[in-house]
């Protein structure tokens, strides 16, 4: 079943790939819903997906994956450039024809006895200017049919790619079956995994994993780390952040884009009610912005993505209600713990848990296990449009003007709730030198602070060197007007580590401050890390909130600052030699500020 294409490189690619992977049997998605009702029915029949009651989330399904493939694995992620230096110390880098035929020796028969889907894909809104095209082989029905939610996949994308070039991604689960073989509910090769990326060619290679980043190649591996190194060469920007409009009573709306880490409030953000009455917050996108130069020399941003893949833990009534309106049906939820009555639960769904759960391993799970039901990085997988936030604009294909960047990370002491840079270069500085608590969302040690910059530590495809410099010379690009940059940190804790910022949509409070700084409405007191408000400007009308928690909000403590310098100094000595200086100096300026 052939797709309907001329495009002669294409067929040659799938052909040639083909006799590499050894499928039984080759399937070309076009997209349609039956196509999708199909590949859930055999899901089911596999084991592989759980039908979800039917009158509380219609069309829904769990998939509990293998407990060795459970989130992103960044010790197994490579760039692949021909110099070690363009894929700089924030990458793993392997020499190109090596990794070809270290990988081509798994590829070879890797799908025996499986369907080898050709998975036509646009990051974009179909035909958009911004948009880019894909094409994915995979042998695995689940990310077949995630890629259906993710993006704008099938028919629609091989029509918009005509006779063009098109982003190659190779995936295989690394678990071919002998004739006769039983297959299991979540196959992969957990022992054995490569997310391998050649910048070069901007082909992606992926084996062995069948989860998230790891496996829907649109999303990480593409979206940011190869057109980060796309948007480098042209002049744009491909980052890992979520897009709102913010609309103030009776006000114009105005756009914000925001790069926190992986599990850091990206999607709260973006599907955000806000306290404040009369506000308004519409979501363009929750996880990746591209962003290219407008005629006007405004920054002009789409969603590539169609979908959510959002962490299901903490998601719950007070923190994300839209977020689970979104999640009313036609949903596939990945180790979420499931009700007796056949339906889903994770921890912050509900304050009490029910009385019994199938936990995410398939066990009984009772309030007395200690372990948590649902895996901390268990997801669910939606279309966008299901959302009541979405905004009208969303799939514009021009994009959105982007007024405001927020930078932010968790960190329960020293960074203030909100600050403001003092120009571009210094909104850059803060962007490099952003961090984070690591969380769930990829595999390894959950709490350290590590420094995450721009929140693209495991996104970015290239030398982050080169990468500030390009965030610089984006500043410098002709007639820009350029957006603001922010710092924001909703996670500083007080001494017996309670969060003292409610966060979530008294976020919104923060939005006001931002905008009103747009406006030029609003003052704010110059410290030696930038502009924070006076707290009076910060609207906390109605909040439970203590005078003096305002001020540790707010504080700049020099010495707690003193402190972190030294930490950057670490980091940016880690960066190595293409650190620009610009970005040196910053760092010097900032000692001084603080010492003064
Ligand atoms: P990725 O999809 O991994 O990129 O994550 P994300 O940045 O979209 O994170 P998400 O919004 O899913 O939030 C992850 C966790 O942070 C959830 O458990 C949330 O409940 C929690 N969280 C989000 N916003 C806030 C906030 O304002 N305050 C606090 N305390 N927690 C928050
Ligand atoms: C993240 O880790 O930032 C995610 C989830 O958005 S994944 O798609 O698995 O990368
Ligand atoms: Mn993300």
């Amino acid at each position: 079943m052939p797709g309907t294409t001329t495009n002669e490189r294409l067929l040659e690619w799938v052909n040639s790939w083909a006799e590499v992977l050894t499928p039984d049997s080759i399937h070309w998605c076009d997209g349609s819903q039956d196509e999708y009702d199909e590949l859930a029915a055999s899901m089911v029949e596999q084991g592989t997906l759980i039908p979800l009651n039917d009158a509380k989330r219609p069309n829904s399904f769990l998939a509990r994956s293998d407990p060795g493939d459970v989130a992103r694995v960044e010790d197994r992620t490579f760039i692949c450039s021909d110099d070690p230096a363009d894929a700089g110390n924030n990458n793993n880098w392997r020499e190109p024809e090596a990794m070809r035929t270290e990988m081509l020796d798994l590829f070879r028969a890797s799908m025996a006895g499986r369907t080898m889907f050709v998975v036509p894909f646009s990051m974009g809104p179909l035909g958009s200017p911004i948009a880019h095209i894909g094409v994915q082989l995979t042998d695995s029905p689940y990310v077949a049919a995630s890629m259906r939610i993710m993006t704008r996949m099938g028919q629609g994308a091989l029509d918009a790619l005509g006779e063009s070039e098109w982003v190659p991604c190779v995936h295989s689960l690394g678990a071919p079956l002998a004739p006769g073989e039983g297959d299991v509910t979540w196959p992969c090769d957990s022992e054995n995994k490569y997310i391998v990326h050649f910048p070069g060619t901007r082909e992606i290679w992926s084996y062995g994993s069948g989860y998230g980043g790891n496996a829907l190649l649109g999303k990480k591996c593409f979206a940011l780390r190869i057109a980060s190194t796309m948007a480098r060469e042209e002049g744009w920007l491909a980052e890992h952040m979520l897009i709102v409009g913010v609309t103030p009573p009776g006000g114009e709306t105005k756009y914000v884009a925001a790069a926190f880490p992986s599990a850091c409030g990206k999607t709260n953000m973006a599907m955000m009610i806000p306290s404040l009455p009369g506000w308004k917050v519409e979501t363009i996108g929750d996880d990746i912005a591209w962003m290219k130069f407008g005629g006007d020399g405004q920054l002009y941003a789409i969603n590539p993505e169609a979908g959510f893949f959002g962490v299901a833990p903490g998601t719950g009534e007070k923190t994300n209600p839209n977020a689970l309106a979104t999640l009313s049906g036609n949903c596939v939820f990945t180790n979420v713990a499931q009700t007796e009555d056949g339906d889903v639960w994770w921890e912050g769904l509900t304050d009490e848990p029910p009385a019994r759960l199938v936990d995410w391993k398939g066990q009984t799970w009772t309030p007395e296990v200690e372990a948590p039901a649902a895996h901390p990085n268990a997801r669910f997988t939606v279309p966008a449009a299901q959302c009541p936030s979405i905004a009208p604009s969303w799939e514009d294909p021009a994009g959105v003007p982007i007024s405001a960047i927020l930078f932010g990370g968790r960190r329960a002491t020293t960074v203030p709730l909100v600050s403001e840079a003092l120009d571009w270069e210094h909104g850059v500085f803060l962007g490099s030198v952003m961090s984070s608590e690591k969380t769930a969302a990829a595999a390894g040690a959950i709490g350290q602070v590590r420094r995450d910059p721009f929140a693209m530590l495991p996104f970015c495809g290239y030398n982050f060197g080169d990468y500030f410099q390009h965030w610089l010379d984006i500043g410098k690009h002709q007639g820009a007007k350029l957006p603001k940059l922010f710092y924001v940190n909703w996670f500083r804790k007080d001494p017996e580590g309670r969060f003292i910022w409610p966060g979530f949509g008294d976020n919104a409070r923060v939005l006001k401050w931002v905008l009103g700084r747009i406006a030029g409405t609003t003052e704010a007191i110059e410290t030696p890390i930038g502009m924070v408000p006076k707290t009076e400007d910060l609207d906390v009308a109605g909040l439970d909130l203590a005078t003096d928690a305002l001020e540790s909000l707010l504080a700049v403590d020099v010495t707690e600052w003193q402190k972190e310098l030294s930490l950057i100094e670490d980091h940016y000595e880690s960066i190595g030699e293409r650190l620009p200086n610009e970005l040196r100096l910053q760092l010097t300026q900032l000692a001084d500020r603080l010492a003064n």
